[in-house]
């Protein structure tokens, strides 16, 4: 199957699994999950636009004003295995000023803040150049994100709710320090 991209969707959402946060919260979004056939078998009616693994992603370079991932499991920054090619391929779709935005609960080892951070700059030494600001901050979910489900891997309601929330602003411009 090709994927027939539609420019106007200028945000990306990661591991999206049966929930539909980035087209309810940042509209215009690709919902995206690497698992396929179970997936179908978790949540019948997924929003799933296409089903790919988060560090191989089918869209060309500088394609998204944002990257959006939401409670990552199985994936993400627990080592940097994972989270080096990871950090590397949002940083190839994102536009050249762009922001991803990560929610997490606290206890989730697949996102905490100290890998993130080292993430960040492990994967922007290989890639010179750019250079990028980092905010995390506590958020209540029932009142930012009211009315949406938060669930695990296996659909189950996640109680309490993700509260924490890391947003990265990636700028690639080359500065003339940076050349
Ligand atoms: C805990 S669920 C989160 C679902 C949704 N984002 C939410 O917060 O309700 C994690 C999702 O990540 C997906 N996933 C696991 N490994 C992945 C990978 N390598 N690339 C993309 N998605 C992956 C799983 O299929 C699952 O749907």
């Amino acid at each position: 199957m090709t994927l027939k991209d539609d420019k106007s969707f200028t945000n990306l959402e990661l591991g999206a699994g049966c929930g539909n946060f980035g087209t309810q919260f940042h509209p215009k979004c690709y919902l995206t999950d690497g698992c396929d056939n179970k997936l179908q078998d978790r949540c019948k009616n997924n929003s799933i636009h296409w089903f790919c693994k988060a560090n191989e992603l089918p869209w060309g370079s500088d394609r998204f004003n944002s990257v959006i991932i939401c409670n990552p499991y199985l994936y993400g920054f627990k080592d940097y295995d994972h989270s080096v090619p990871l950090f590397t391929e949002i940083l190839r779709v994102l536009k050249k000023q762009g922001t991803i935005i990560i929610i997490g609960t606290k206890n989730n080892k697949f996102c905490p803040e100290t890998r993130i951070v080292k993430t960040a700059n492990k994967a922007l030494e290989t890639l010179n150049s750019f250079t990028y600001e980092f905010a995390s901050e506590e958020f209540v979910a029932g009142t930012e994100y009211a009315g949406y489900e938060f669930k695990t891997i296996g659909n189950a309601i996640i109680s309490p709710p993700p509260s924490k929330r890391y947003i990265i602003k990636i700028n690639k411009i080359q500065t003339e320090s940076a050349t």
